[in-house]
């Protein structure tokens, strides 16, 4: 019910010109294509509140969407993503780690990550980089409903194993927007994170 609240803020490309007045955010993080908006939507009752596409590189700039006062959702572009001109990408990029980096608001990371593929080395990056600015982060292995259920758990144990043995600041669910599967997890640590 709160997270149906969501309303779209605004759009930038760089820290200096996120919204000043907020306490408490989460950021929506992973490759380009994972599913990052569709989770958005899904996590917040609204069909199109996020841009969703099936050509990578649809999310080009941070995205604030508000809950409340003090509360944000942000959808942040995807990385890895080498379609769009270099020069583009890198300034994208510096965009989105001055943010992640420098933004005391930012209470948590929700990493979309592929449910049908192991972490690859940009994941893991991400990983390091989180654990070392003590940032939390919860990932969500997307598109759930493309596996069987025993492949599917298989996987989250896997993922689960290597996260009790060296990135203890993460935790992992399954999770699929086509089938709103995973949705109650989801809302729990996000409440947690936005101290509702
Ligand atoms: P960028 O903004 O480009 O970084 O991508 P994104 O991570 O925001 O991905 P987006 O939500 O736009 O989804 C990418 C594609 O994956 C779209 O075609 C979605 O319909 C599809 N998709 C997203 N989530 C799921 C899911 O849970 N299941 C299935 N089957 N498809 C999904
Ligand atoms: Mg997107």
């Amino acid at each position: 019910p709160l997270y149906q609240k969501a309303q779209y803020l605004k759009s930038v490309p760089t820290l200096d010109l996120c919204p000043e007045d907020l306490k408490y955010e989460v950021a929506f993080a992973g490759r380009s294509n994972a599913g990052k908006s569709s989770a958005l939507n899904v996590i917040t009752s609204q069909k199109s509140l996020a841009r969703t596409s099936k050509t990578p590189g649809r999310t080009q700039l941070i995205n604030f969407f508000v809950l409340d006062e003090e509360r944000a959702l942000v959808d942040l572009p995807g990385y890895g993503f080498a379609k769009v001109n270099v020069k583009v990408k890198r300034a994208w990029e510096a965009g989105l780690s001055e943010y992640i980096e420098k933004r005391p608001q930012l209470k948590g990371v929700v990493l979309l990550m592929d449910s049908r593929m192991p972490p690859t080395d940009i994941d893991i990056t991400m990983l390091d980089w989180t654990q070392h600015l003590e940032l939390p982060v919860h990932i969500l292995l997307t598109k759930s409903d493309k596996l069987k259920k025993g492949p599917a758990k298989a996987n989250l144990l896997k993922l689960k194993k290597l996260l009790k043995e060296e990135y203890p600041h993460a935790t992992a669910q399954l999770f699929s927007s086509l089938k709103r599967e995973g949705l109650v997890e989801v809302w729990n640590k996000l409440d947690e994170w936005m101290e509702y």
